[in-house]
């Protein structure tokens, strides 16, 4: 009850995007980057918002797959505690602004700048050269705007992103160079000390919905009693002592890191709660503490997709919220670039 809207107009305002391309939230993305966002809400205006429209750069799913998943993701936000109250949730699609600032920032993008991009050689070079849509060459140019356009301070995002914040910081340069200052330079906010949670098959690579065979990935949204049938046939390491060495134990190493996520006590508290004792108990130990930490959040999301009306709601909260920010930026832009103004 303490937010008072001057008290909201005071916090640093942080803005955040994440793709539908998957059925649910894993335990990498989930205890990685979203529980962040959760806190950031106490001290942030947040601004969080399903990337759908970058989700057709890579081919284009079934168009009841992709608005599934966006759904998805929505309640899976409100499940894991973004509470729309405090935080504007919303679909990239349906705040045109994005796509109308985009199409101004790539013609200040230079062809080159944009060839550079490492993530674009990576996933072009996976379709093959030649094949790769023009929406995925201007995709990072697609993330500016999203960003420049709520001029947040802060933009969490994994290190891979790095790179596309890097042209944001650009490409505002630019226009505030070219034209008259417009765009406030955010600042990256690279969640890198957060846990960093590996394939329970294949302790050396980050658990992730493209590289994870379906043994090493815990889903959000899977039965639980699946989740910790994975758990009890992680991989681990030779010897029987449960300890915290990500170069000999990388297994027990990674499940140590899981247990500490899901429950808030430390490495080291477990690792001397398990000191005597064999793989078999942490692995049990920690199966039902998953089940008993992704049951009420499935039921959550469950129960908020089948209330339609529910959903629907909080998204025209936050389209409202982002529309109303978002416009009076493009608006600006357009009359410095020059575009006549609508007549009344
Ligand atoms: N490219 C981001 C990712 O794949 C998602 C994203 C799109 C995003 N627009 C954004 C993230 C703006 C932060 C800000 O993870």
């Amino acid at each position: 009850m303490s937010d008072a809207p001057s008290a909201a107009a005071r916090r640093p305002r942080v803005l955040s995007g994440i793709q539908p391309t998957a059925d649910s939230f894993h335990f990498g993305n989930y205890l990685g980057a979203i529980r962040q966002w959760v806190g950031l809400q106490e001290t942030h205006e947040p601004f969080f918002f399903i990337a759908d429209l970058h989700a057709i750069t890579m081919g284009q799913p079934d168009p009841a797959v992709l608005r599934e998943r966006s759904r998805r993701c929505v309640a899976q936000l409100v499940a894991a505690g973004i509470d729309p109250s405090r935080s504007a949730i919303f679909l990239q699609s349906q705040v045109p602004a994005h796509a109308e600032l985009a199409w101004v920032l790539q013609c200040l993008t230079g062809f080159g700048e944009a060839r550079r991009m490492t993530q674009f050689k990576d996933k072009s070079a996976k379709d093959g050269e030649g094949s790769a849509s023009v929406g995925l060459f201007t995709y990072p140019v697609l993330m500016a705007a999203d960003i420049l356009l709520y001029r947040p301070e802060f933009v969490p995002v994994g290190e891979d992103q790095r790179q596309h914040l890097e042209l944001t910081r650009d490409l505002a340069g630019r226009f505030n160079h070219r034209y008259k200052k417009t765009f406030r330079l955010p600042e990256p906010y690279i969640l890198r000390q957060t846990a960093k949670i590996l394939d329970l098959q294949e302790p050396t690579a980050k658990m992730s919905k493209s590289a994870s065979s379906p043994g090493g990935i815990i889903e959000m949204l899977d039965d639980p009693r699946v989740s910790a049938k994975k758990i009890r046939s992680a991989v681990t390491d030779s010897g029987s002592d449960v300890r915290y060495d990500e170069e000999h134990k990388p297994g027990i190493s990674n499940l140590l890191t899981i247990f500490s996520a899901l429950t808030d006590r430390s490495v080291d508290d477990l690792v001397k709660a398990y000191d005597g004792r064999g793989y078999g108990d942490l692995k049990r130990e920690l199966a039902d503490a998953v089940v008993g930490f992704v049951t009420p959040f499935r039921d959550r999301t469950l129960a908020l997709l089948d209330d339609r009306a529910g959903l629907d709601a909080i998204l025209g909260e936050g389209r409202e919220k982002a529309v109303a920010v978002a416009e009076r930026t493009l608006a600006d832009v357009y009359d410095r670039v020059g575009f006549v103004p609508a007549g009344r």
